[in-house]
Parts: structure tokens; C-alpha cells; sequence
């Protein structure tokens, strides 16, 4: 593994053709695990209203939210890069909103690229960014901030049509100036059609094998959550029930009076629980 992951890093990766592993990451403990374990794009997914906060769409998401999720990550950062995901409305308003939120992403939250979503509608709007030299992630396919006009979370990119679009989005985005592409939900014959025809590295969620990278959501591969079963999701671990176990045994030691013991006591070692009840009983 080598050093800190720059863009010159991601770009060579492709054309060394290793794969770039990108992964979620919402807070300082697991962005240390994820970089201490060699993840070189660690993303600040906007993700982080359903995985983290409990919403059911990406949409209310805010810019101050997301500044304070990539500043705790950015903290533990050694090697990886970090990505700042752009939230709905924080880019789509005019080009100096968008450059103004992704200098914030840089210069307060300590990211070192930034990642919005759509394809050629918004090309002037990566253009801007990486035109003041922020480096950006473009996103297409199921880009969920789009969830209303797509109807749904579904695989895009179905049939000819749909494909020659999202072929003629990725090289918009590249045209752009970004550096690197998400492809989210789309068939792996068209992934890999793309994925040949530009020079940036493209990131699956999705989408099959033949792209530069592969990117998951935190919560996902770690089994957070029992009822999240995807297609594109590996668990694993399932750390609902790793965790579900550990509580269970917390609380149930705490009902009982084994924990805290006498090893986690300070001074002099205390009575039981059982014991103090049997002496107040004997008065
Ligand atoms: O917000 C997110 O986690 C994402 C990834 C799924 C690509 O955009």
C-alpha cells in the first residue's frame, strides 16, 4: 500500500489497473478503522440520512450535517482521501452556491474532493468547482437525490436509449474536468462500456465487475441494519446481532448485580447487590 491518496493516486490506479476501494464512513472511529484498513476513498455519503439519522430519503440532508460528519471524519484520516457528498440543494441553486459549499467542504470540514450528482445537466456546475481547484467526483445512474423524478430507487440505463444517455453523461462529467465517476445501479455490460470509454476511473455500487473501483455503504457490508437486503450489498459481518448480543448481555448482567464487579470498582471492594439485601433484611 502507498502513501496518502491524492488524485494523482486514483488517476494512476487506473492506469496501473488496480482497483480503487471507496467506502462510507460517517464519524471518527470508523473512518480510523476504514483508513487503518487501507480504503483509499473514504466517502461522507449524504447516505447519511438513512443509514445514520433515521430519514427515509437523502433529501433533507443539510450542508451543515455534512460539514459535521466530514469534520469528524477528516480528523481521523491518515492515508485515504477524503470525499464530501455535495446534499440535495446545496450545488443545484446557481455556480457560486456550488463553489462557495465546496470551498466550505475543503476549508472547514478538511475534505479534499467533493462528489455531486448528475451527468451532462451538470457539467457547468463541475466545471465551476474544479475550475477553483477543488477536485470532483461526478455520480450518475441511481443518483438518489433524483428519487422523485426516477420514480423509485431502480437500476438505470435499461435498453439502448437509456444507455447511449448515460454514456453521453459520463463523458460530459469527464469533459467537465472531474476526476473521477460513481456509477450507481446500472447493468454491468453498460458499467464496463463506460468504464473502457473514459480516462477517468469510474466507482461501482451496483454495477457489476468492470469498474475501476467499487464503493459501499458503511452500514451495509457491516450488517447494521437486519431488514436492508440489497442486491449490490456483500454483509460481512452482522453486527446486529454482534451488538445486539453485547447489549443484551450489558443490560442483563446489570438486572442481575454481575457487572460492576469488584475489578471495576474503585477503593475498597463494595458488597454485592444480594449481599447488601440480605444484610438489610437481617436488621
Ligand atoms: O451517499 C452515498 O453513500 C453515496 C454512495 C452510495 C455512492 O452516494
Amino acid at each position: 500500500m502507498s502513501g496518502k491518496v491524492t488524485i494523482l493516486e486514483i488517476q494512476g490506479m487506473k492506469a496501473r489497473g488496480e482497483r480503487i476501494v471507496m467506502l462510507t464512513a460517517y464519524d471518527y472511529p470508523s473512518a480510523m478503522i476504514a483508513d487503518a484498513c487501507g480504503i483509499d476513498m473514504i466517502l461522507v455519503g449524504d447516505s447519511v440520512g438513512t443509514v445514520i439519522q433515521g430519514v427515509s430519503t437523502t433529501l433533507p440532508v443539510t450542508m451543515e450535517q455534512m460539514l459535521y460528519h466530514t469534520e469528524l471524519v477528516a480528523r481521523a484520516r491518515k492515508r485515504a482521501m477524503v470525499v464530501f457528498d455535495m446534499p440535495f440543494m446545496s450545488y443545484q441553486e446557481s455556480l457560486e452556491q456550488a463553489r462557495h459549499n465546496a470551498g466550505l467542504a475543503v476549508k472547514v470540514a478538511g475534505a479534499e474532493a467533493v462528489k455531486l450528482e448528475g451527468g451532462a445537466n451538470m457539467a457547468p456546475v463541475i466545471e465551476a468547482i474544479a475550475g477553483i481547484d477543488i477536485p470532483v467526483v461526478a455520480h450518475i445512474g441511481l443518483t438518489p437525490q433524483s428519487i422523485h423524478r426516477m420514480g423509485g430507487y431502480k437500476v438505470q440505463g435499461k435498453g439502448k436509449d437509456q444507455g447511449r444517455k448515460l454514456l453521453a453523461d459520463a463523458r460530459a462529467v469527464e469533459r467537465a474536468g472531474a476526476f473521477c465517476l460513481v456509477m450507481e445501479c446500472i447493468p454491468a455490460p453498460l458499467a464496463r462500456e463506460i468504464t473502457a470509454a473514459l480516462k477517468i476511473p469510474t466507482i461501482g455500487i451496483g454495477c457489476g465487475p468492470h469498474c475501476s473501483g467499487q464503493v459501499l455503504v458503511w452500514h451495509d457490508i457491516l450488517g447494521v441494519y437486519p431488514g436492508r437486503k440489497m442486491t449490490m450489498v456483500k454483509k460481512y459481518a452482522d453486527l446486529h446481532a454482534v451488538i445486539s448480543d453485547a447489549v443484551s448481555a450489558y443490560a442483563k448482567e446489570v438486572r442481575e448485580g454481575s457487572f460492576p464487579g469488584p475489578e471495576h470498582c474503585f477503593g475498597p471492594a463494595p458488597a454485592k447487590p444480594e449481599e447488601k439485601k440480605k444484610a438489610s433484611r437481617k436488621k
